[in-house]
C-alpha cells in the first residue's frame, strides 16, 4: 500500500469514531464544550485510541492529554526533548467537523505509521489534545495551553463561569479533574521541543491557489482578543412605555455593534459580536441590560485596538463599559521551523492565518512551534459547512509523518 493509501485508510477508521459524538441532528454542527459529557467521551475516546497504539498517558495539571512514544523526561533531561504534534477535540457552538480533531487524528495516523514502518525516533514523540481551545464554554479560548504557559491566571480560570452560572472549577471536578492544580506546568512545558499543530485551513487561500497544493505551512497569527461590553437599561412594558420615556439597553448594544463594523473597515481589521445576552430577555419588556462578546483582530496590533477603543467610546455613550477578557499578541512561528518544514514538504506555501489556536499560545512562550494548514474547498470553518476532502485529509498525514521522521531524527 502506497503511503497516501495507508494513511486515508488511517484516516477513515479514526474519523469514522467521531462522526456521531456531540454532533446536534438538527443542524449538523458539533456541540463538544470543555468539561462536558461530550469532552468526556472525547477524551475517553483519546485514551482509548493512544493505549490501541501502543503510547503512554499522561494529563497535566490542566488538563490537557499528551500520549508519549517514548520517555519524555529522560530524553529532556538528556537535552532532546520530544516532537508533538496533535491539536484539540473541543468545538464552538455548531462547529465543523475537522477544526481540531484533524489535527488529532492526523497525528494519531502518522505515528501509528511510523511505528508500524521500524522508525526508531532519537527523540520521545508526543500527540496531544489540548484542552478547552474554542473558549466556547467559559469564554477564554485556548485556556488548556494559557494555563499551561502560565498566561492565564489559575484563579481567573477557575472562576470563569459558563452560561448556567458554573464555574470552570466546578465543571473540571465534576469530570474527575482536580482544578487546584492548575497552572504554568514547567515540567511539561520541558518535555517539548518542537510542537507542530495540524489544522484545517480556515480560509481559501490554498483552495484559491493555481497549483494544486493540499497542504501549507503557517508563518504567523493576527493579533487578536474578546471582550465583553455590558450596556445599563430599565425594564419596563413594551406596550406602555413611550418611546420618549425609555431606557432600552438594546439601542446602546446595537450602536456598538455598528461602531465595531464601521470601524474594523476603517482601519483594516475585523470585528465580530457573535454572542449576547440580554436581560430580563422578554420579548414585551424593555432589555434592562445587554451584554456583547466583541471579538477583533487584524494584521497591525494598534488597528485592532483603535477598533476596541471605538466600540468602547459607543458603549459609553449609553452609560456601558467594556472589559477586555484575552489578548493574542502578533505571533510568529519559528522562522528557521517553517522554512525548513516548506522545504522537506517540497516548496510547499507558506500562509499566515486570522484564526487563534493552541500553537500561537505556545509560539509566544518561545516553544518552537509551526503549523500545517489542509486546504479547506469551501473556506468557510466554526460552520458545518467546514470542509475538507479525504485525499487532501491523507496529504496532511503524509506531510506530518514527513515532519516527524524529519525533527525526530530517525533512522525510517
Ligand atoms: C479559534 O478558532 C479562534 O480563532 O477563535
Ligand atoms: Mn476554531
Ligand atoms: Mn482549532
Amino acid at each position: 500500500m502506497s503511503s497516501s493509501a495507508r494513511s486515508a485508510a488511517g484516516f477513515r477508521r479514526l474519523w469514522s469514531d467521531l462522526q456521531d459524538l456531540g454532533r446536534d441532528p438538527g443542524t449538523g454542527g458539533y456541540r463538544r464544550f470543555a468539561w462536558s459529557a461530550e469532552d468526556a467521551a472525547l477524551r475517553e475516546w483519546f485514551a482509548g485510541a493512544v493505549a490501541a497504539r501502543g503510547l503512554d498517558l499522561v494529563v497535566d495539571r490542566n488538563g490537557n492529554q499528551w500520549a508519549w512514544w517514548g520517555d519524555p523526561d529522560a530524553a529532556a533531561a538528556a537535552g532532546r526533548p520530544g516532537v508533538v504534534v496533535g491539536s484539540h477535540l473541543d468545538s464552538v457552538p455548531d462547529g465543523g467537523a475537522f477544526d481540531g480533531p484533524l489535527g488529532v487524528v492526523s497525528a494519531l495516523v502518522a505515528v501509528e505509521m511510523l511505528r508500524e514502518s521500524g522508525f526508531t525516533p532519537q527523540r520521545p514523540i508526543g500527540v496531544v489534545n489540548m484542552v478547552d481551545e474554542e473558549g466556547a464554554r467559559f469564554g477564554v479560548a485556548c485556556a488548556g495551553s494559557r494555563l499551561l504557559t502560565g498566561v492565564l491566571h489559575p484563579d481567573r480560570a477557575r472562576g470563569l463561569t459558563d452560561a448556567d452560572g458554573l464555574s470552570m472549577a466546578t465543571a473540571m471536578r465534576s469530570a474527575g479533574q482536580d482544578p487546584s492544580h492548575l497552572g504554568r506546568d514547567s515540567e511539561t512545558l520541558a518535555r517539548i521541543g518542537a510542537f507542530v499543530e495540524l489544522h484545517i485551513e480556515q480560509g481559501r487561500l490554498l483552495a484559491d491557489a493555481e497549483k494544486d497544493t493540499p497542504v501549507a505551512v503557517g508563518s504567523d497569527i493576527w493579533p487578536h482578543g474578546r471582550w465583553r461590553f455590558d450596556v445599563p437599561g430599565e425594564a419596563n412594558h413594551a406596550g406602555t412605555t413611550r418611546l420618549e420615556d425609555r431606557e432600552d439597553a438594546m439601542l446602546g448594544f446595537a450602536a456598538a455593534v455598528i461602531a465595531a463594523r464601521r470601524s474594523a473597515k476603517a482601519h483594516g481589521c475585523v470585528a465580530t459580536v457573535g454572542k449576547v445576552a440580554v436581560t430580563p430577555g422578554g420579548v414585551n419588556a424593555i432589555p434592562s441590560a445587554v451584554s456583547g462578546w466583541l471579538d477583533a483582530r487584524g494584521a497591525d496590533a494598534d488597528a485592532v485596538r483603535r477598533v476596541v477603543a471605538e466600540v468602547e467610546e459607543v458603549t459609553g455613550e449609553f452609560g456601558g463599559r467594556l472589559a477586555e477578557e484575552s489578548w493574542t499578541p502578533t505571533t510568529a512561528f519559528d522562522p528557521s521551523l517553517v522554512r525548513r518544514l516548506a522545504t522537506r514538504l517540497g516548496g510547499v506555501p507558506v500562509i499566515g492565518t486570522g484564526a487563534g489556536h493552541d500553537a500561537g499560545i505556545f509560539a509566544n512562550a518561545g516553544l518552537r512551534t509551526a503549523m500545517l494548514f489542509v486546504r479547506n474547498p469551501t473556506g468557510v470553518s466554526h460552520s458545518p459547512a467546514e470542509w475538507a476532502t479525504e485525499a487532501d485529509c491523507a496529504a496532511g498525514i503524509d506531510a506530518l509523518h514527513e515532519v516527524l521522521l524529519d525533527l525526530a531524527g530517525g533512522v525510517a
